[in-house]
């Protein structure tokens, strides 16, 4: 059989061109948030009992599979868990106000604590928020503490340097491939949560489900068949296979079946299933997404000419997928 008119380098080319964060903005983001830590960690230094501990760079700039189009930079605060206020409400206006205190000259109206969960600051001068998730902390060697989930207010006990050195590794055993192959599924969850603002589907479950597939024994380098790959997994499945990761417990610790949709276990911890949140009904639109990009990418490959190729992958990357990529 001849070769399908979009290969491999024209998918490399598209997330060249469309998906990717540009070097430029990676180092210029990871600069915002690097200046954040310091001078926070000056403020630290020189006043002794200020309630905030450290911060570290989190989610997806810091893991290297952050999209072009990214809006918020993620930070974590670590904060003493001792000196925060009891009621949980309270706890964000009191980073928020914590956080005020490390940028003095900066406007009120920069920081945003109206979100329960998290504090936004705004910066003029490069114009990147900062989305700044509290963890409550008591000093564990790596990091661990209750993270307080943005969306939903519980309280996560994890570890974000464990998180970053779990990605760390699935990227050393597949260099450049790991971290496209998790950029261009979630291109394609983007497209879905376009069309449909009821579309669950977080990156974080994303990056665990490419995991997973590469460490069974699948292929990335190969992007076209990577990606059938991982949407015939998500059909074959139906989500309903429980995920799991043995690098830091073993599968003996993880709890009896827990009833819920999905269960796609936190790799720092196995009690918390990343999606808990995720009913019958969001599990089954995912799946049936997942069916129509492997039935697309299938067309594509037997598909007579590139016009009708290029359609079938614009199913799955949206309509700037063009001729001109391949
Ligand atoms: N349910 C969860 N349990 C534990 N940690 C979580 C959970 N959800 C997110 N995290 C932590 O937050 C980080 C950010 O994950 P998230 O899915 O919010 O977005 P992201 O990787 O920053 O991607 P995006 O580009 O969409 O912002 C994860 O790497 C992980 O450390
Ligand atoms: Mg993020």
């Amino acid at each position: 059989m001849s070769e399908p008119f979009v290969t491999h380098a024209g998918i490399l080319s598209f997330a060249e061109e469309q998906v990717n964060l540009s070097s430029h903005d990676k180092r210029r983001y990871r600069e915002q948030v690097n200046s954040l830590r310091e001078k926070l960690a000056q403020h630290i230094a020189s006043n002794p009992g200020f309630g905030l501990v450290k911060m570290l760079h989190a989610g997806s700039v810091a893991k290297g599979t952050a999209l072009r189009n990214i809006n918020d930079l993620d930070a974590a605060v670590y904060v003493k868990k001792d000196q925060t206020p009891t009621d949980e409400r309270e706890i964000v206006p009191w980073v928020g106000e914590r956080l005020r205190e490390v940028y003095p000259q900066k406007d009120a109206s920069d920081f945003d604590t109206s979100s329960p969960h998290s504090v936004k600051i705004h910066f003029r001068g490069s114009g990147l928020d900062v989305d700044i998730v509290p963890v409550l902390y008591e000093g564990d060697e790596h990091d661990r503490g209750y993270l307080i989930d943005k969306y939903t207010g519980e309280r996560l006990l994890t570890s974000i340097p464990l998180h970053l050195q779990f990605i760390r590794k699935r990227k050393e055993a597949n260099p450049r491939h790991f971290a496209q192959v998790v950029r261009l599924v979630k291109w394609w969850a983007k497209q879905r949560k376009d069309e449909n603002s009821a579309f669950k589907c977080k990156s974080f479950l994303l990056e665990l489900l490419v995991a997973h597939l590469a460490d069974s024994g699948v292929k990335l380098e190969d992007y076209p068949q990577a990606l059938e790959k991982f949407f015939s997994y998500i059909v074959k499945t139906g989500l309903e296979k429980r995920v799991a990761f043995g690098d830091y417990y073993p599968a003996s610790t993880l709890p009896n079946p827990t009833g819920d949709a999905i269960e796609v276990f936190d790799p720092v911890n196995a009690e918390n299933n990343v999606t808990n949140r995720y009913s019958v009904s969001d599990r089954d639109a995912l799946v049936k997404a997942a069916e129509e990009a492997a039935d697309a990418i299938r067309e594509a490959f037997y598909a007579t000419t590139t016009k009708r190729a290029v359609e079938s992958w614009q199913v799955i990357l949206g309509p700037s997928f063009r001729s001109r990529h391949l």
